[in-house]
């Protein structure tokens, strides 16, 4: 389904072209080999490449090309044992920026239309607290959702709550027996952070009880039998348990602006009707085999540190099933019943071996096909301050909202030490859309697969590669064309102006946005879209320092000016809607 995602630059249409009358049919496909390049705008070594399959001299191959380019957009040079130095003329450059700033979508196709991929992130359990580990599934999830729906593609979000299974047995016995404990939240409204801590600690002292205590493990197996053969009081307290987390749950996800809603909610427990149908299938086919009264999946490939088999258990000794069966199930119906071309699962790359043996297991029973693509899109650790995995100063999990918290009063401070004339409620919105942008710009900058130090500090820095950084450069671009007279802004450009290296170099990183977002899409690696944003906001940056624009020489260069100065901040934000993160018109 990728395929459809390569870009196809003009500059690698017209070196395309040129092949096609220089070469024979077969080897004018090819791809033109067009890279960035410090010698002139882009090169290419395609003549380097074909000239041995061509029965010609690279330099000579080379030569023709060029003659061919010769009458196009896109002048040459041959240097070297036979590379192509490409540069784009100077009026095809403008018209570039005038065609993308009358186009909404700035000029990006949608190439996955008509295909479905179905997300499953940020999937936190039910009545435990959503912890930093749950932050960058979240908004790496909610990034390529966006991504993916903004280039055509039917995305189908999916919170694989963690709702089902033994502990809600022991949770609902412990609730019975402490009818004194409040867990439900008052008629006030308590805040996300603390309605989950009440959940919090009324797990952790179930789960005291239930380590101390024989007895009340007993009663809890047979809690744990009356939630699965419906018992209703049992079922009662369970949907009310779900319900007061999903709501606490929802007003961090609508803290983050992250789109999951209600509605994404797709938990565990909504495949325990076909867990029994899936593992008889699975037994039938001799996928799964019983050993020591378990019945287990084994792979010939996976082995243990001591050559042992590494099963995937799908039905416990007890009879219970547990995470791969719900996992097996919901890939399943997510194949069936969804109809997914794609199914991604943005999750902890210490589950690796897990949807490894999953995915196995789905294509030996022929639910996965070639047809279907299914792909673990794992994520590193967040760390603490010192570089250890992230705990409190008294050895628990540090809560989401506090985090969240810290880099809003960083994001204050920042913008404290700065000049502004914001006040009040509009002063108060940029702080919370800066301290959030940070927190999710830092992990979405961060490689994908690497573990990072969770930094309040240098998150909410105005130097260097953080959201507030690329925030400041948009805001800072509307200031300026917020300034410009009206008619300097409606006068249309004049592609016949010589470009300024400075101008040079932004339109062509302007001209990257397209196959930037194809490129998340395909590797789906937010990261790049970062890198590019900050390489933008840079070029940006070396543009005013060498262009004036308001000042601008002439009232034509002031108005291409302007034109290339509202592409870019139309860029720098619907780049950063993509990675899902707000960009106020003033900081
Ligand atoms: N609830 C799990 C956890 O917190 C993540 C579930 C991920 N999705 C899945 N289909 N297994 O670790």
């Amino acid at each position: 389904m990728t395929e459809v995602l390569a870009a196809f630059s003009p500059v690698e249409h017209a070196v395309s072209a040129a092949m096609a009358r220089v070469l024979p049919r077969e080897l004018s496909k090819r791809d033109p080999l067009v890279r960035s390049s410090e010698h002139a705008d882009f090169q290419s070594n395609v003549a380097l490449s074909l000239a041995g399959d061509a029965g010609m001299p690279p330099r000579e191959l080379a030569q023709a090309l060029q003659r061919e380019l010769g009458g196009s957009a896109v002048s040459s040079t041959v240097s070297g044992p036979g590379f192509l130095n490409l540069t784009v003329a100077d009026a095809q450059l403008w018209g570039q920026v005038e065609a993308r700033l009358a186009d909404h979508r700035l000029g990006l196709g949608l190439p996955l239309a008509g295909t479905r991929t179905v997300v499953d992130y940020s999937a936190p359990n039910i009545a435990k607290e959503m912890h930093v580990g749950h932050l960058r599934t979240t908004v790496i999830g909610d990034c390529l959702v966006r991504v993916l729906t903004f280039v055509g593609g039917d995305v189908v979000r999916q919170n694989h709550l963690g709702d089902w299974g033994t502990q809600f047995g022991m949770l609902i016995q412990y609730i019975d027996e402490h009818p004194e404990v409040q867990w439900r939240g008052g008629t006030a409204e308590p805040g996300a952070g603390e309605q989950v801590s009440v959940l919090d600690s009324l797990y952790r002292a179930a789960r005291q009880t239930f380590d101390a205590d024989p007895a009340f493990v007993e009663r809890a197996r047979l809690r744990v039998v009356a939630l699965q053969s419906g018992d209703e009081v049992t079922l009662g307290v369970w949907r009310e348990l779900v319900e007061v987390s999903t709501r606490a749950f929802q007003q961090l996800y609508d803290r983050l602006g992250v789109l999951l809603t209600e509605q994404d909610c797709a938990g565990e427990s909504t495949y325990n009707p076909f867990l029994d149908e899936v593992v008889a299938e699975l037994v039938e086919a001799g996928i799964a085999v019983d050993s020591d009264g378990a019945l287990c999946v084994f792979f010939d490939d996976l082995t243990g540190p001591e050559g042992e088999p590494v099963p995937l258990i799908v039905r416990k000794k007890d009879g219970g099933y547990g995470y791969a069966a719900t996992d097996l199930a919901t890939l399943r119906y997510r194949i069936r019943k969804l109809e997914a071309d794609r199914i991604l699962y943005v999750v902890d790359a210490r589950q690796a071996l897990h949807f490894q043996m999953v995915f196995d297991t789905a294509r030996r029973a022929g639910w996965l096909t070639d047809d279907v693509e299914a792909v673990h899109v794992p994520f590193g650790t967040v760390m603490g301050p010192g570089g250890t995995p992230f705990k409190t100063r008294s050895g628990g999990t540090v809560r989401l909202s506090e985090l969240l918290d810290a880099a809003v009063e960083g994001a204050r401070e920042a913008m404290a030490g700065k000049p502004h004339d914001l006040t009040g409620e509009v002063l108060e919105q940029v702080i919370q859309a800066a301290g959030i942008g940070a927190v999710k710009y830092a992990d979405l900058s961060t490689s994908r697969a690497k573990n990072y130090v969770f930094d309040t500090a240098q998150m909410v820095s105005l130097q260097g590669n953080t959201g507030v950084y690329m925030q400041y450069a948009h805001a800072r671009v509307r200031t300026i064309l917020g300034k410009a007279p009206k008619e300097a802004l409606e006068q249309p450009i004049d592609t016949t102006l010589p470009l300024h290296p400075a101008e040079r170099a932004l339109i062509l990183l302007l001209d990257g946005f397209d196959a930037i977002v194809r490129e998340v899409a395909r590797e789906l690696e937010p990261h790049r879209l970062c890198g590019y944003l900050f390489a933008l906001a840079k070029a940006l940056t070396d543009f005013y320092g060498a262009c004036p624009v308001l000042k601008a020489e002439t009232p034509a260069r002031r108005a291409n000016r302007l034109a290339l100065c509202r592409l870019t901040a139309e860029t720098l934000a619907l780049g950063l809607d993509l990675l899902g993160i707000q960009a106020p018109d003033r900081m």
